[in-house]
């Protein structure tokens, strides 16, 4: 903040809660400054810290061409247009609500059913947490969240309210698996220093794992929250993006069958049109509670982030075509397991291996062995190569406050499949001079140099890394690697 007007804003204005100056950041940088295109430039920074889904959103302008009514703005829907501009009620278009709870119950394989009543409306699954947090937690009051979890909830459930988020120590010796006793020490942890523990705030499907929670697990959840009167709040952003067995099973399936005891008060679903359906710039969250008070207050919070009432028609009209969604459903399931398997059988062939995964935009890649130690600025460094070097902005496990370094996240929904292979073609180049250069590297000590490939062309960019030694020690797995 500049010299003098610090002290004219509010301490949470000025203070650094959104995260935005980050060191995160520098990957995002990298790509803005020197963005990949396939063709006007090639050798640019391919984007894969963006959990965005472009493989199926040509199935929506296809509906949108071919519902031209659903449009308020067009001949055939303009008749609706003086209703649609003023409406401007919190509550949401009453066809919306019905839409978006029959939409929720279907994505879920018909197995619930959600309560129209119960649907509030927030701008992105973002503002959801935001009103959550308002909502459910005071000042200084904590959330328990599974390691690794999703790096923006530090900004959407902190920044303005005030909580504080508290690791739940998850491990790759069970691939990240939340259990009881992790839940128990982090709840314990936070009592033995006098913080309050408000919320469990699980993200399943898991964004970064890209794995989902087991029912067994989502059972202990919920009976731990009865039996401590804490708030469950799941974020299931993600559950319209599974793409392989075993099934997903929401909270509600849970709350509704599993545990009958629970205390429903407890409850909270995140849900957004922003991953399923690649659509994040129509700002659609969803909050689903089963808590009379909290719908009620969440629904006055709505005015501060609405969904526009032109988009609440046009998705009131998208979704409730049950047999378009169906089809859409499947679909999107069937491009992201093709893009999965093409992506991760791409890196098993040169050796690196991915977290099992079954659902997500992403993978989880394991670099554990190519980093010179087990620390985070071993990850950072090699994080720094991988983005200004191999091009590719991947995002290192300790953004997503992970444990274990060595672990990245690797998006690859965003992009089409020339542009993944590309960055396929990198990485194997990457790791394949890496092997070959390996002694002769470690006996000189000399410039790394790495050449990208350019697709199509036999032209190779050499770059040379003018320090190797300053971004890694000579014990580095990424110098020595066999
Ligand atoms: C787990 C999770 N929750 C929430 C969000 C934010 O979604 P929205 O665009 O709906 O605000 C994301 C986006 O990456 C996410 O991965």
């Amino acid at each position: 903040m500049g010299g003098g007007s610090a002290e004219l804003l509010s301490r949470i204005a000025a203070g650094d809660g959104h995260g935005e100056n980050s060191s995160y950041f520098d990957g995002w940088k990298a790509y803005d400054i020197n963005p990949f295109d396939l063709h006007r430039n090639p050798d640019g920074v391919i984007q894969m810290g963006l959990a965005e889904n472009q493989l199926s959103l040509d199935l929506i302008e296809e509906w949108s061409i071919n519902h031209p009514e659903a449009s308020i703005c067009t001949a055939q829907g303009a008749s609706q247009f003086r209703r649609i501009a003023n409406f401007q009620d919190y509550h949401g278009l009453p066809e919306f609500r019905e839409a978006m709870a029959k939409f929720m119950g279907q994505v879920r394989g018909g197995k619930v059913t959600f309560d129209p009543d119960r649907v509030v409306m927030s701008g992105g699954a973002t503002g959801a947490q935001d009103t959550l947090a308002f909502c459910l937690a005071d000042p200084g009051d904590a959330y328990l969240v599974p390691t690794p979890y999703y790096p923006a909830f530090d900004r959407d459930c902190c920044w303005r309210s005030g909580i504080k988020l508290l690791p739940i120590e998850c491990h790759s010796s069970n691939n990240f698996a939340l259990t009881r006793e992790a839940l128990v020490a982090a709840y314990d942890g936070a009592r033995s220093q006098g913080i309050r523990v408000k919320g469990i705030l699980v993200t399943n499907p898991s964004n970064p794992l890209g794995t989902i929670m087991g029912r067994d697990t989502l059972a202990m959840l919920a009976e731990f929250a009865t039996e401590h009167r804490v708030h469950l709040i799941c974020d299931e952003i993600y559950a319209g993006s599974v793409f392989a067995k075993p099934d997903f099973v929401s909270i509600a399936e849970v709350v509704e069958r599993d545990v009958p005891g629970c205390d429903r008060d407890l409850i909270h679903i995140v849900y957004s049109l922003s991953k399923d359906f690649g659509l994040p710039g129509f700002r659609v969250g969803i909050i689903y509670s089963y808590n009379d008070a909290v719908v009620a207050c969440a629904r006055k919070m709505s005015s501060f982030g609405l969904v526009s009432s032109q988009t609440q028609y046009f998705l009131a009209r998208m979704l409730s075509d049950r047999e378009f969604m169906a089809r859409f459903l499947a679909e999107s399931a069937r491009r992201l397991a093709a893009r999965h398997e093409r992506f991760t059988s791409g890196l098993r062939d040169v050796g690196i291996s991915c977290l099992p995964g079954n659902a997500g935009l992403f993978s989880w890649m394991d670099l554990r062995s190519m980093l010179r130690d087990k620390t985070p600025e071993a990850e950072l460094e090699l994080w720094r190569v991988i983005i200004h070097k191999v091009k590719l902005n991947v995002s290192p496990g300790t953004s997503f406050h992970c444990g274990e370094p060595g672990w990245f996240r690797v998006c690859h929904a965003n992009m089409d499949d020339e542009t993944m292979e590309v960055a396929l073609d990198r990485i194997r180049s990457f790791v394949q001079q890496e092997h070959k250069a390996k002694a002769k590297r470690w006996a000189a000590r000399g410039p790394l140099r790495l050449s990208l490939p350019r697709r199509g062309g036999a032209t190779a960019s050499h770059l040379a890394l003018s320090s190797p030694l300053a971004l890694m020690s000579p014990q580095s797995p990424m110098v020595h690697a066999s």
